[in-house]
């Protein structure tokens, strides 16, 4: 079904499992797994507050509240992405993915439970995997941080197996006792390097000005109306088809008044068709920098610092 709010129409579909925008009707399909219980005795994977320690029918109702309410508190400062994880078609878990100061800082968090029964069969790493290709594939991500408690093995593990680094600790409490929690960061250059190309997305494009994320197409408008010399990478469906492998070319805006005169060499059309989702550092600029803060915020940075 076509839903008019473009984020419940995402779906990132992999091999072995689908995550799919949490509508209404996927949420009631999970609910007898949040009736029978998320956390096993003696468990403690959640810091407080979480609806999953709760009683049943206190559990459902708070869990299902909590996420209508992260459903619509969405703006550039924090979004917060629910989905349902279906494998062989059945709901098993959640995925989210968060973001604050998305734009200015283009990291993100992640949060995933799956259900007892649905552990230790690959299905946790899988569905980070799927979250994380939506991260940086399709929103241009640059960071993804993880945390979870020291002992909770399998996130770490989860982690750990994905790429991400060691990135500190901090305290929490958990059913109101202190305990430390493992911190881990997954940069774009470690992502790329291990980039999938068996996961699909869907109905990303669409989310973009839901989600206060300036379309890269006018991120370069901006630059070239600016007069900015920019280096744009292009991504999105051209790149996705191998007909344009991620590949820089140089904006020289004063000569030239619109985005599509940026393209060169026949690459016309797939510029049409593709999201430019890197807006580098001008020559001669450190590039780190490029992947920083390649977003919108980029270039109003550069506006603030012509040269
Ligand atoms: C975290 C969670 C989603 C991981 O899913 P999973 O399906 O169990 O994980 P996988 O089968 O993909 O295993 C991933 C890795 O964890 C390891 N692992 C899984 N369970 C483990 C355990 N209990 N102890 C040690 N390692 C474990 C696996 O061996 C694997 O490591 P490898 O890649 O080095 O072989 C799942 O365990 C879960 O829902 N836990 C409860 C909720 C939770 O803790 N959420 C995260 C809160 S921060």
């Amino acid at each position: 079904m076509d839903h008019a709010y473009p984020p419940l129409n995402i779906e990132v579909a992999t091999p072995r499992l689908t995550l799919a925008a949490a509508t209404d009707d996927l949420l009631e399909r999970l609910v007898p797994i949040v009736r029978a219980g998320i956390v096993g005795e003696g468990e403690v994977p959640f810091d407080d507050p979480i609806s999953l320690y709760q009683e049943s029918p206190q559990r459902e109702w708070t869990w299902l509240q909590r996420i209508w309410a992260g459903r619509s508190r969405v703006s550039p400062q924090f979004w917060r992405l629910y989905f349902v994880v279906l494998a062989d078609g059945k709901p098993v878990g959640m995925q989210d993915l968060v973001g604050r100061e998305f734009a200015a800082l283009g990291t993100v968090t992640t949060f995933s439970w799956l259900c007892p029964s649905a552990r230790h069969r690959g299905l946790g790493k899988e569905m980070r995997a799927a979250i994380l290709h939506l991260a940086f594939a399709g929103l241009a991500a640059c960071e993804a941080t993880s945390e979870a408690f020291t002992d909770n093995h399998a996130s770490n593990a989860v982690s750990r197996a994905l790429g991400y680094e060691p990135n500190g600790t901090a305290w929490a409490t958990r059913r109101g006792d202190p305990a430390q929690l493992s911190g881990w960061k997954l940069t774009l250059e470690r992502w790329s390097s291990r980039r999938r190309d068996d996961i699909r997305l869907t109905g990303v494009e669409a989310c973009l000005p839901v989600l206060g994320i300036e379309p890269a197409a006018n991120v370069a408008a901006v630059a070239i109306e600016k007069g900015i010399p920019t280096d744009i990478a292009f991504f999105g469906r051209a790149a996705r088809n191998r007909r344009l492998a991620p590949t820089r070319t140089r904006a020289w805006p004063r000569s030239q008044g619109n985005l599509s005169s940026i393209c060169h060499k026949g690459h016309r059309r797939q510029m049409r068709d593709s999201r430019i989702s890197h807006c580098g550092a001008p020559r001669g600029q450190d590039n780190r920098s490029l992947w920083r803060t390649r977003q919108g915020e980029y270039i109003t940075e550069l506006l603030r610092r012509p040269h």
